[in-house]
């Protein structure tokens, strides 16, 4: 017996939705069905490009018009993902909404209330967790080789990347670097240690920098939305965030900063081991009462399928009703640590998580 397809509609079809489609169209139970994107250029290019004739320019329309939709990514802006995901779960779709979840947990919460009302999926592109790194990490932690986790330090650097467009104008953004690169650290340390509740964080957040659109250096992330010439998210956040069970991850995540080069780095210590991600996974620990460093060369970290997993994973929950492996509370529990660490940043308080 041949399975029915999924029908799959994107709404947003700018940069990130080509790795949604892709994933889609190597799924043997997905038929990319429908695009949607408020820009009717970007929304024209992006349905020439993989023959879809279903185009909207309003999702509304497009829920009411293809009734037999089964589920929907949504990669707009952050502005839109609350709106378009709750109106997708109301019309009867599983969702899988692009990071962050939202611009606020108050949002977030509403959306996760929506699909448990519905019974529908929602999943939360945080595809760090479907990388090969966070796979052999939680397999180093999950069969005891790290001890007990309590410390960890995430560093995600651009020195001069604001990407401008709306990641820059703070009321589609919600934030700056915090809620566009720190957001896959956090979550990424969060997985690794086995998703603890966040408890308390203090933040400072610096507004010094801006776009840095007096360099005449070519910068390498550029939105592909118009440049508005809004620039007031914040361009460096730093934080330190307590967990439940004592776990503590100090992170700092940029836009724009004067440092040698971009990086990114993440390194999680337990008493028996510590792992480091740069981008290589390497494990550190003892042997016989020596220090020893561990690599493996022979479990490559990036192969590039990240993506193409996440949206497996989606779609296998949808069929099978299991979880994803990015829920919708894993989405609330990472929006309410980076609405603390605004909220710290502007009050100069810890803040406390209840
Ligand atoms: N997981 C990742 O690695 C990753 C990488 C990049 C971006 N993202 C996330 O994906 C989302 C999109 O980012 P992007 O880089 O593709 O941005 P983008 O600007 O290239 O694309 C966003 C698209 O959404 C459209 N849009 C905005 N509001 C809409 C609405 N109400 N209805 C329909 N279309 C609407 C815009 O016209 C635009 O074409 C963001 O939330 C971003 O944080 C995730």
């Amino acid at each position: 017996m041949t399975m029915k397809k999924l029908k799959i509609g994107i709404i947003g079809v700018g940069n990130i939705s080509s790795a949604h489609i892709d994933g889609y169209l190597k799924n043997p139970h997905c038929e990319l069905y429908a695009l949607c994107d408020t820009d009717e250029r970007t929304l024209a290019k992006k349905g020439a490009k993989y023959s879809i004739s279903r185009l909207f320019s309003d999702h509304k329309t497009m829920l009411k018009s293809l009734p037999e939709l089964d589920a929907v990514s949504v990669c707009t802006s952050n502005i839109a993902h609350a709106e378009c995901t709750i109106d997708c779960l109301r019309a009867g779709k599983h969702v899988f909404c692009e990071k962050p979840m939202a611009l606020n947990a108050e949002q977030a919460l509403k959306m996760k209330a929506e699909a448990e009302k519905v019974q529908k999926t929602l999943g939360i592109g945080f595809v760090r967790r479907y990388g090969k790194d966070a796979e052999l990490a939680r397999e180093l932690v999950g069969d005891g080789k790290t001890g007990e986790l309590y410390y960890a330090k995430s560093s995600y650097i651009r020195r001069n990347g604001n990407p401008g467009g709306w990641f820059a104008d703070r009321s589609l953004s919600g934030g700056g670097p915090l809620i566009d690169l720190g957001v896959h650290i956090i979550d990424l340390v969060r997985y690794i240690a086995g998703n603890p509740k966040p408890v308390s964080v203090y933040g400072a957040t610096f507004t010094k920098l801006y776009d840095r659109r007096n360099l005449k250096d070519t910068k390498i992330y550029l939105s592909e939305s118009e440049d508005n010439r809004v620039c007031d998210v914040e361009d460096l956040a730093a934080a330190m965030i307590r967990f439940e069970n004592g776990f503590v991850l100090n992170v700092d995540t940029s836009y724009s900063l004067n440092v040698a080069e971009d990086s990114g780095k993440t390194e999680i210590f337990g008493t028996k081991g510590g792992i480091k991600i740069d981008p290589e996974l390497s494990f550190y620990t003892e042997y016989e009462d020596r220090l020893a460093n561990i690599s493996f060369p022979s479990r490559p970290i990036f192969d590039g399928s990240e993506y193409a997993r996440e949206i497996d994973d989606f779609v296998n929950a949808v069929l099978t009703g299991q979880t994803t492996r990015a829920t919708a509370d894993d989405g609330v529990q990472i929006m309410r640590i980076l609405d603390a660490i605004y909220e710290s940043a502007r009050t100069g308080h810890e803040i406390i998580l209840h």
